[in-house]
């Protein structure tokens, strides 16, 4: 439809239908089956209403959604067309590992083919817009949504970010692809403590210059809508917040897509105490410009009277209406209001050979080698006996929580990935011990005592286990433990104070260990554990995320030596939970410490724990050793650019991957600077012993940074330049910004 044909459609409609366009409801509104992703609460929303609406929220599936598009159809006056959004976070039936364990990859342009490939398979099941990329910076792992990001650090994410938009969105103006919507804007992961929905507040420098800039590389790659997070920002829920919505996003960004409030955000203005009803709440949500409402009867019931006693003007619910009905209009919707969806379609997209191929790949990036005493991995195929144990040695859950579309049954678990290196005579295999050792917070999730009490093992079957594990040991040279959270203890609303591994598995795997053979932990988790006790327990240690329908493959090619190992963490390792929150960018402070060791007070440090990570940032072992060398820079002095080339060689007889890291520091800024910044970072194969030369070119605009005027510029004066494998292991130069 052309511009003014659009146009003229919204003139022609009544303020209730276009109020329908600014309301989202889920399935059961539609007599789908409701995907649970929020509090449950009636709306008081009738049929009438239902009718108008504009969107639905997580129904996907081609039939599906043809049978509620028809119904609408049939009922709508100007036969506008519904759009399905959902939450496609990291695959829709070919499931990756998780945004953290893609964000380990340090590898975007293979994450954009990733999430291209996500598109084609969720176009195919009805989705029109996926929620998605969650871009959210988060430096505290008790977050259970850590899951969701893809790290620590605002140049990594805002790469991630852009590729992510990109796969998902490619060709999307001419059918192709699905519309992205980036969240949560803003700041969502710097939620106090690490609790779920809880407060944010940081200096405006902070948020423009740290968790900025992840969405803001979202809207410039052109995603189509932004949702609104669940935090405050100084003092105002985001969803009523103009500062970020008015003022940054629309005016200083030109983002003129959709602004969709997160699940129920907008009525959730009253619990936060901004809004005392939801003709208040109403009123604060569409005059920050956030367009559609989530699951609420606030805009439903409460935008005409607002229109009618003249407390909004008429043209700011009509900007918003014109943005809802140009995306429709952009995805061709009103053309093919199933947008080429089909069954025949799904079974040609979904889970393909290519697609399975590329996880697998994917998920082999995503692992990180954290430690591999005496080289004990890779072990040799069928050289020596090994015993796999633990509650995810042959289990399919390792597609995580946020997998919504995902089918346990399509999952590789890693005991079908050892069989492809093991004979029976050399693989023994025991689940050894239970996930958890009570699963009662389950019931929080909507599980029935019932339900909990029939999981996991009981008392006689935990005994008989652990002796049948204990036994096997004693036939095996290697034991390989795979052990990890619970699905349901991360992802949202799973905020934990302990990050350890569950006590069950604790106590099992100390109990292992004293048999003293070689041993190999995969860790599966949705965030950074506390590992400090395994690290002295076990010799080798493969942190795998949740790797996704590929992962067990993936991890037996590591193990066996098919695959180098080459994750390198995109978010620090925790020493303990008392250090949280922990990032390697931090800033300077006036007593630092200058040596782990120092004795005495009077620094900043902890008294009883180191203020290193375990695991650092740009952490990750391979089975190679790769050297650095020859730092060089083009010159003393930065005018425009300069040019910074390092040597790295690969001394082993196996290929590998090196993500070679670039960080600077900015020594005397007008405001405190971070000891320590990424600014590049480039991911290069190396041949058994090849030697290259790899270069980086720094600009002007990589040292720019929020001055004490807030200006964004940079500051002339002394740089350190810093190359390595990762931010601690670095060499050095120096130069001077003219
Ligand atoms: C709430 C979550 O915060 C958000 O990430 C998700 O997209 C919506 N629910 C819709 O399911």
């Amino acid at each position: 439809m052309k511009e003014q044909a659009l146009k003229e459609l919204l003139n022609s409609l009544t303020w209730e239908e276009k109020i329908g366009q600014l309301v989202q409801l889920s399935g059961d509104f539609f007599h789908a089956d409701q995907l649970a992703v929020g509090p449950q609460k009636k709306l008081g929303i009738d049929q009438r209403i239902v009718d108008q609406v504009g969107s639905v929220l997580n129904v996907t599936g081609a039939e599906k959604t043809k049978e509620i598009q028809d119904r609408h159809m049939a009922k709508s006056r100007h036969k506008i067309p519904l759009l399905f959004m959902a939450d496609i976070i990291y695959g829709y039936r070919t499931i990756f590992p998780i945004p953290l364990g893609l964000g380990a990859t340090w590898n975007p342009d293979l994450i954009e083919s990733a999430y291209q490939q996500t598109a084609e398979e969720a176009k195919a099941a009805g989705a029109h817009v996926t929620f998605a990329p969650m871009v959210d910076l988060v430096r505290d792992a008790r977050w259970g949504r850590t899951l969701e990001s893809t790290g620590e650090d605002p140049v990594l994410n805002a790469a991630f970010a852009k590729a992510m938009v990109t796969g998902l969105q490619k060709d999307l103006l001419n059918g192709g692809g699905i519309a992205s919507c980036v969240k949560h804007f803003a700041a969502y992961g710097a939620a106090e403590g690490g609790r779920e929905y809880n407060t944010v507040d940081m200096s405006e420098r902070r948020l423009r210059q740290e968790y900025l800039p992840a969405y803001k590389a979202a809207v410039d790659a052109g995603c189509q809508l932004v949702m609104t997070s669940f935090n405050t920002y100084d003092g105002m829920p985001v969803t009523g917040n103009q500062f970020l919505l008015k003022e940054i996003l629309r005016k200083e960004w030109g983002f003129d897509g959709v602004i969709i409030s997160d699940y129920a955000a907008i009525q959730e203005l009253i619990a936060h105490g901004v809004a005392a009803d939801d003709r208040e709440a109403a009123k604060l949500a569409i005059e920050a410009t956030t367009d559609i409402d989530m699951k609420t009867p606030c805009y439903a019931k409460e935008l005409e009277p607002l229109i009618e006693n003249g407390e909004i003007s008429t043209e700011l619910v009509d900007r918003s209406v014109y943005r809802v009905l140009k995306l429709k209009n952009d995805l061709g919707l009103f053309e093919d209001p199933y947008r080429g969806a089909s069954q025949a379609l799904e079974e040609q997209a979904f889970l393909t050979e290519e697609k399975r191929r590329l996880a697998k790949k994917v998920s082999a990036e995503s692992v990180v080698l954290l430690q591999n005493r005496n080289q004990v991995l890779p072990l040799a195929p069928n050289k020596e006996k090994v015993l796999l144990v633990g509650p995810y040695g042959d289990n399919q859950e390792l597609i995580g929580l946020w997998a919504v579309h995902g089918q346990r049954e399509d999952v590789v678990t890693i005991k079908k990935g050892f069989e492809n290196y093991l004979d029976s005579d050399h693989l023994l295999y025991t689940q050894g011990c239970d996930m958890l050792e009570d699963y009662a917070f389950l019931g929080e999730f909507g599980a029935t005592k019932d339900q909990i009490e029939q999981l996991g093992l009981d008392e006689q079957m935990k005994a008989t286990e652990l002796e049948t594990a204990l036994a096997l040991a004693q036939q095996a040279d290697t034991i390989v433990f795979a052990l990890g959270e619970h699905t349901m203890q991360s992802g949202e609303a799973g905020s934990r104070t302990d990050i350890t591994l569950p006590k069950i598995q604790q106590v099992f795997l100390q109990k292992m260990v004293e048999l003293k053979k070689k041993t190999v932990l995969i860790v599966i988790s949705g965030r950074p554990l506390v590992l400090t006790k395994e690290i002295e327990q076990v010799d080798a240690i493969l942190q795998a995320w949740f790797p996704g329908t590929e992962g067990g493959n993936a991890l037996a090619d590591i193990v066996f030596g098919q695959t180098n190992p080459s994750g390198r963490l995109s978010m620090s390792f925790p020493y303990s939970v008392g250090q949280l929150p922990l990032y390697y960018s931090e800033f300077k402070t006036g007593r630092p410490l200058t040596s782990p060791t120092h004795k005495g007070r009077f620094v900043s440090k902890y008294l009883d724990s180191p203020n290193e990570p375990l695991f650092s940032f740009g952490f990750g072992l391979s089975y190679s050793k790769v050297e650095y060398s020859e730092l060089t820079l083009n010159s003393e002095y930065m005018n425009e650019s300069l040019t910074i080339s390092v040597t790295v060689k690969n001394r082993s007889d196996r290929s590998a991957q090196e993500t070679v890291q670039l960080y600077i520091q900015d020594v005397t800024g007008s405001v405190v600077r971070p000891i320590k910044e990424l600014k590049a970072f480039q991911k290069v194969d190396l041949r058994a012993d090849e030697e290259k030369k790899v270069t980086f070119h720094l600009t002007r605009a990589d040292l720019k940074f929020y001055t004490k005027e807030m200006l964004f510029e940079e500051e002339p004066g002394k740089f350190i330049v810093f190359v390595g494998p990762n931010v601690k292991e670095t060499l050095e130069a120096t130069f001077d910004l003219k």
